[in-house]
């Protein structure tokens, strides 16, 4: 992507309320304040919140990677999300908002469901209830929740989280193959799912998904299902069972106290793609990840008690488990929980959401901006936007065009907008133009300046800082509350992903990304083999391992390229084996091969068959190669040399591989789409 860096100043947007408004070199100043005494920072941000007991010490780093924060503190994040609301005036105060897909012949929603604090309080409870005294579950217990947007997922989640139960959310647009692998590696005893929902104005069958897929999950002995369409589906007699007949034994207003955990007690993992091999289980810890999501939720969305607060975000992914379940609700919002697409039944529906419900602030994604701008403003003129206060953007880079179009039609060019980058590993945003706190003037494109307390940089290969201007890796110096404590049964994985690339225990995040000239970060993209589709993050390993399971693939190499919407979209370089040939019928059938196995948003672009791919000399794929070929780049743009080749090599490699690519795009017999 190419940015122009130095904006002029008129460029730099200025919020609303200027009496905020900060110089960036004050905010950096502070900001290097807050690194050098992070520990003490840190601190004063958790005294914010109430414990079952105190810590003994900030931050155990005896043993890093793996850091322990606040330590010999007991805590709870269903307690933290519920009792203490349900104790103050906000008992009666509306949670959650749930709205279905389906609307009726008035373009009015079917199926409004409201939760107040207490009511979500007694759902949670019984839940718990239930997985205690039924299902025998207790601290360190994992179980898997594979379920759509509906409240119970929330429910799940904070009654597991009551328990010291460890859940696992399995985004449901997942293959019943992805749930299966997620469901082994956490050797989960329990599934929780649903009998279906609904998605683009069709039916989506859960409950065959999980079928299909506890056949490979031997560890699986019981099965939840809730009720969401009442559709009839297998039930499996002595495993199986319906969450309402379940409840219809469970005292109305049962009380499950919370557990005192301690703060470094895992909260939940949640699988993310990384660049070899399968899915990494993050582990999310109680106490630091709540005090990370406490700080953001009030700096980065500045929420207040009339707030109406949407995340359009899935709860299966981690925005979701942050910033629709644990930070929300431990701030004691009003937030939307919507079902189903957010251009169902047109492009409007976002809209219309926050028309009806009168929405303050909103969280949303590059992806999903740039489908609605698809069409003309006008198009969203009959929607009042009014409301709308506080916007933020999250997953992928933002490109200006689509900061401007929503500044513009949803900001009325004065709201606050910036991009929060952050990662599954992260645990919640840790850059962002901060609304809550002092305001630096809002610069498109851009992610913001890093949060207090978090030593983010940019650093040059071996690690050292990178000159204002000048792209490199970004990484993390310092601990911070938040970050993941493990990768789940495999803690030797963490340290080489994500501790050993740089010095000193740095967190390699993957990413490019520039320091401009005033401090403000611009993430670029993923330096590694990771792509981001529509912003869920795709290993190219896992589309390569797939495609080679096919019988006729010998090699296969997947690489990102850009696409209008989704910002990427995954293209695949594939070597036949002999006998078979590459046509539309075979690409289509490793389209589909890729599709149940990872899931819809792996689909592929387009198939390439071709006769080698480039290679180093101890025959690695180099990737950076197939990928300037693939996006029409000259290979002078590809500044990191494949490890073992020089320059030479590569572009030779390049100029061999490009030539075997033109030829095939222009063979006239050349059958392929
Ligand atoms: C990767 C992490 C955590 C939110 C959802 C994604 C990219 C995320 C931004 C942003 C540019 C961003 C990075 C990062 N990313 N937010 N605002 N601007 N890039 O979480 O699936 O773990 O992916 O998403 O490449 O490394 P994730």
């Amino acid at each position: 992507m190419s940015v122009n860096w130095a904006l002029p100043f008129e460029e730099r947007l200025l919020p609303a309320d200027k009496s905020k408004l900060l110089d960036p070199k004050i905010y950096l100043e502070l900001h290097k304040q807050t690194v050098e005494n992070f520990k003490e920072f840190w601190a004063e941000r958790a005294k914010e919140l109430p414990w079952f007991k105190p810590w003994d010490r900030v931050l155990d780093d005896s043993n890093p990677p793996f850091y322990k924060w606040f330590v010999g503190a007991e805590t709870n994040a269903s307690w933290l999300c519920l009792d203490r609301h349900v104790a103050s005036w906000r008992k009666n105060k509306v949670a959650i908002i749930w709205e279905g897909e389906p609307l009726d012949k008035n373009g009015k929603p079917l199926e409004i469901k409201k939760y107040t604090y207490a009511d979500l309080y007694k759902e949670v409870n019984r839940v718990a209830y239930l997985l205690k005294t039924k299902y025998n579950l207790k601290k360190g217990d994992t179980v898997t929740i594979y379920l759509p947007m509906i409240p119970e997922l929330p429910i799940f989640m904070l009654a597991c989280a009551r328990l010291g139960v460890v859940f696992n959310v399995v985004f449901a647009g997942f293959s019943s193959a992805s749930l299966s692998d997620r469901i082994n590696d956490s050797k989960s005893a329990l599934l929780i799912t649903a009998d279906g929902f609904w998605r683009n104005g069709k039916i989506l069958h859960l409950k065959d998904i999980a079928d299909e897929a506890l056949k490979t999950s031997p560890t699986i002995r019981n099965v939840i299902v809730v009720r969401r369409l009442g559709n009839k589906i297998n039930i499996v007699e002595g495993r199986d069972a319906y969450l309402d007949d379940l409840l219809r034994e469970v005292p109305e207003n049962v009380y499950v106290e919370p557990t005192r955990l301690k703060s470094e007690d895992p909260l939940y993992i949640l699988y993310t793609s990384g660049t070899t091999g399968k899915p990494k289980g993050q582990v999310h810890d109680i106490g630091g990840y709540m005090v990370l999501l406490d700080t953001t939720m009030k700096w980065a969305f500045d929420v207040r008690d009339e707030d109406v607060y949407w995340c359009t975000a899935d709860i299966g992914w981690v925005t979701g488990h942050s910033y629709i379940v644990f930070g929300p609700l431990m701030e004691g919002v009003t937030e939307i929980i919507y079902e189903g697409s957010l251009t169902y039944p047109d492009a409007a529906r976002w809209a219309a959401i926050i028309e009806r419900y009168g929405v303050t602030i909103l969280y949303t994604s590059p992806t999903a901006i740039r489908g609605w701008m698809k069409n003309p403003k006008e198009f969203y003129t009959r929607y009042n936007l009014a409301s709308v206060r506080v916007m933020h953007s999250v997953g992928e880079p933002i490109n200006p065009e689509a900061f401007r179009w929503f500044y513009e039609v949803v900001g009325k060019n004065r709201n606050h907008f910036g991009s929060t980058w952050w990662m599954t590993e992260t645990g919640g945003l840790l850059t962002a133009h901060w609304a809550g706190l002092y305001t630096t003037p809002m610069k498109p494109g851009t992610n913001g300046m890093p949060l207090f307390g978090v030593d983010l940089e940019v650093v040059d290969d071996k690690g050292d800082p990178q000159r204002p201007e000048e792209r490199g890796y970004l990484v993390i110096r310092k601990p911070w509350p938040g970050l993941s404590l493990t990768i789940w049964g495999d803690p030797q994985r963490f340290i080489q992903v994500y501790f050993s690339r740089f010095k000193n225990h740095y967190f390699w995040t993957g990413d490019y990304a520039v320091r401009d000239r005033d401090g403000y970060f611009w993430i670029l993209g993923r330096a590694d083999e990771v792509i981001k589709v529509a912003g869920h993050r795709l290993g190219t390993y896992e589309l390569e391992s797939t495609l080679i399971q096919h019988p006729a693939v010998a090699e296969a190499a997947v690489v990102g390229i850009p696409d209008e919407i989704k910002g990427e979209v995954p293209v695949a370089f594939v070597i036949l084996r002999q006998g078979y040939t590459g046509d539309d019928k075979l690409a289509t059938e490793l389209n589909n091969l890729v599709r149940a196995k990872v899931g819809p948003i792996a689909t592929l672009k387009t198939v390439i068959f071709v006769s080698k791919l480039p290679k180093t000399r101890s025959a690695k794929i180099m990737r950076r190669v197939v990928q300037a070929v693939a996006t029409n780049r000259p290979i002078g743009d590809v500044t990191t040399l494949e490890d073992e080749a020089s320059v030479d090599e590569v572009k030779k490699a390049y100029l061999e591989f490009l030539a075997e690519v033109e030829k095939i795009k222009s063979d006239p017999n050349n059958k392929q789409s």
